[in-house]
């Protein structure tokens, strides 16, 4: 691993190791220091970390790891390879992410959750830790869910505290998920009802999807071109 080269980054530039082949884009902090004793943010290979990412101190980060415009990531977060987190997205520290996570933009989520490996999380999906904050004392210990590996969570959903979603299964868009879910469910509404997967969802996440080296936006990724336009819009544009 390389040491970042001090004009990539802006502010705590002794703080951080980012391996080889890496992109940091203009005003990207990597290694706040929060604390006068906090150790290093350590983010593997073949990152693509983008303008106003801000990245804690005490982070062990694997390869291929991106980030859109704005993503936060507090301390002591542990991420394996290929592992997306989008724009303006949280993660609050203490927070454990498998191999192949995709978080998708405006996500939230709080200390203490545990995500598994190919987990996709989609747009503004909100997580939670504290059953009543300000309410119960002696305050509690937050507790965040826990998603097992391949789980789909569409986007808006809201995953309460403490809640454990088994292996497999899918979350639909807006759900708020109140009770744990057993492997190979599907859960929609509110309060989320939990039944079957239909057979054709019954399967992991797509390891393609979920292993994606780079997204269509990065600089040595595939130029998306002119073939972008969907064919059912009202109005096409040639260049
Ligand atoms: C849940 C989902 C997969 C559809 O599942 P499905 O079982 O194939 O659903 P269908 O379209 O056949 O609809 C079946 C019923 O579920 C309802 N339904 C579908 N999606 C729902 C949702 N998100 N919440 C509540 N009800 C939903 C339909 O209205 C329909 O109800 P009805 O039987 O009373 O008419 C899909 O709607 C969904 O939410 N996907 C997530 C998309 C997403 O968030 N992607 C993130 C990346 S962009």
């Amino acid at each position: 691993m390389n040491r970042i080269e001090a004009q990539s980054i802006s502010g705590q530039r002794d703080n951080a190791i980012i391996g080889g082949s890496s992109l940091v884009e203009p005003d990207v902090i990597v290694g706040f220091r929060y604390h006068p004793d906090c150790g290093p943010a350590v983010i593997g290979a073949h990152a693509m970390l983008r303008k106003g990412t801000i990245i804690y101190a005490d982070e062990r980060v694997g390869d291929y790891f991106q980030t859109g415009h704005y993503a936060v990531i507090r301390a002591f977060v542990r991420a394996g390879d290929y592992c997306t987190l989008l724009n303006h997205s949280c993660l609050e520290g203490i927070v454990r992410l498998g191999t192949g996570v995709r978080i998708m933009t405006n996500t939230y989520i709080p200390s203490r959750t545990w995500i598994g490996d190919h987990v996709f999380i989609g747009p503004g999906v909100t997580f939670l830790n504290d059953r009543a904050p300000g309410r119960v004392e002696p305050m509690p210990t937050p507790c965040g869910a826990t998603i097992e590996d391949d789980v789909m969570i569409g986007g808006g959903a809201t995953i309460l505290p403490g809640i454990t979603i088994g292996a497999r299964s899918f979350i639909a868009a807006g759900a708020v998920v109140v009770r744990d879910v057993p492997p190979d469910s599907m859960v929609k509404g509110v309060p989320g009802k939990i039944g079957p997967l239909a057979p054709e969802l019954r399967r992991p996440c797509s390891r393609q999807l979920s292993i994606q080296p780079l997204d269509i936006w990065h600089p040595n990724g595939c130029n998306p071109g002119a073939s972008i336009w969907p064919k059912y819009w009202p109005q096409q544009w040639e260049d």
